[in-house]
């Protein structure tokens, strides 16, 4: 990638006043003027991805209680289900979060001196808008780095995003940021400047109490002493609230739910009907999560890889599809720490509906 290099940026983040301001913006010009607005500069292989998901979704079934790890809801259907899940009235995370960043953002920003915008899970960046605008206010030459499983939905946001804001640049990458957070290097630049890294849509709920802090770790060792980290964190509640996000009455989510089925199917020559199963989704009040299930109606098999995987279902056995954990202010300060982040900023909705929360890489 043809990345013009802007040493001091980083490191001190450049004032836009005075003549310093007049070389950035010169600058600026120049990256906007050599470098693509929209590209992907990482992505899998599909062969890896497959050999991959095969590894993952047969260790699951095979386990018990069988579980199918919740990153493989989202192809193309299962990102626009998604989407449609935040529009429900049901599901009040979107909202809120929307709510605390519509409110929020310029501080963050501002505090942060980011520049950059590192999206970690980023699907249809429906709330990135903020924090780009507050970006776009700071600096010329606004770079966001969407990281997503889903190349669809980092395609189609980007659209939006390009056309609000005409100097940016966006740089997509596709992974797993379980495993390949590390291609995020291919998205940042020294001269970018200091860099926010988002995580929001409550996605760290989604992750256990092992894999929380092992991404966090990840993320902590790109960061520099001066980037940021923001994550959006759904908090521990009055159990109805929660239980009923996760069982709209239109049934999207049990659609969402059901598409990995059509995922398996398509990506590992599985034979399964979306028929046999029913959405279940239940908050463990002892454990603050939801957790949320694919109930076998029938005694079945359910065949993969053309049938060379063959796992046999008893009538009302539970898959477990993901798991969606709630916390409070000490669960999240903890659960950072354990990531090597320090807590600086816990910002929370006035109904104690959802929180954000601003780390820094602990030194
Ligand atoms: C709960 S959605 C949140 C989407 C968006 N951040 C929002 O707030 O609306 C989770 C997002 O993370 C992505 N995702 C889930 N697991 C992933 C993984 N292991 N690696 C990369 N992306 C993942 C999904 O594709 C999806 O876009």
């Amino acid at each position: 990638m043809n990345t013009p290099k802007r040493a001091d940026a980083r490191q001190g983040g450049v004032p836009e006043g005075g003549g310093t301001a007049r070389a950035y913006t010169l600058h600026a010009v120049q990256a906007v003027q050599t470098e693509p607005r929209f590209e992907f500069v990482g992505g899998s292989a599909t062969g890896d991805r497959r050999a991959r998901m095969a590894r993952e979704v047969i260790a699951g079934l095979s386990r018990r209680p069988r579980s199918i790890p919740p990153k493989y809801f989202y192809d193309e259907r299962g990102s626009r289900l998604f989407d449609a899940i935040c529009d429900l009235p049901e599901y009040y995370l979107t909202r809120a979060e929307q709510a605390l960043l519509q409110a929020h953002a310029g501080g963050i920003v501002q505090r942060s001196g980011a520049r950059c915008l590192v999206e970690i899970g980023s699907g249809m960046a429906r709330k990135t808008g903020s924090l780009l605008r507050a970006i776009s206010a700071r600096t010329l030459s606004p770079v966001y780095v969407p990281f997503d499983i889903a190349p669809e939905p980092i395609r189609e946001s980007a659209r939006g995003l390009l056309a609000a804001h005409p100097t940016l640049r966006v740089r997509g990458i596709v992974g797993d940021f379980a495993h390949e957070c590390v291609r995020l290097s291919r998205g940042l630049s020294e001269s970018d400047g200091p860099t926010l890294f988002a995580f929001l849509g409550s996605t760290i709920g989604n992750l256990d109490e092992a894999e929380a802090p092992s991404l966090l770790r990840t993320i902590a060792s790109l960061m520099k002493r001066r980037d940021r980290f923001l994550v959006g964190i759904d908090l521990v509640k009055d159990p109805r609230i929660i239980a009923r996000a996760y069982n709209d009455d239109q049934g999207v989510t049990a659609a969402f739910n059901k598409n990995v089925l059509s995922v398996l199917a398509r990506e590992l020559d599985g034979h399964l009907d979306e028929n046999a199963f029913d959405h279940l989704a239940l908050y463990d009040e002892a454990r603050e999560r939801v957790e949320m299930h694919l109930v076998s109606l029938r005694q079945q098999p359910l065949t993969l890889c053309s049938g060379d995987v063959r796992i046999e279902l008893a009538e009302g056995e539970r898959v477990m599809t993901e798991i969606s954990r709630k916390f409070t202010e000490e669960s999240a300060r903890h659960m950072l720490s354990e990531g090597g982040m320090t807590m600086l900023e816990w910002l929370s909705t006035p109904e104690q509906l959802f929180a954000l929360c601003v780390a820094e890489r602990t030194a």
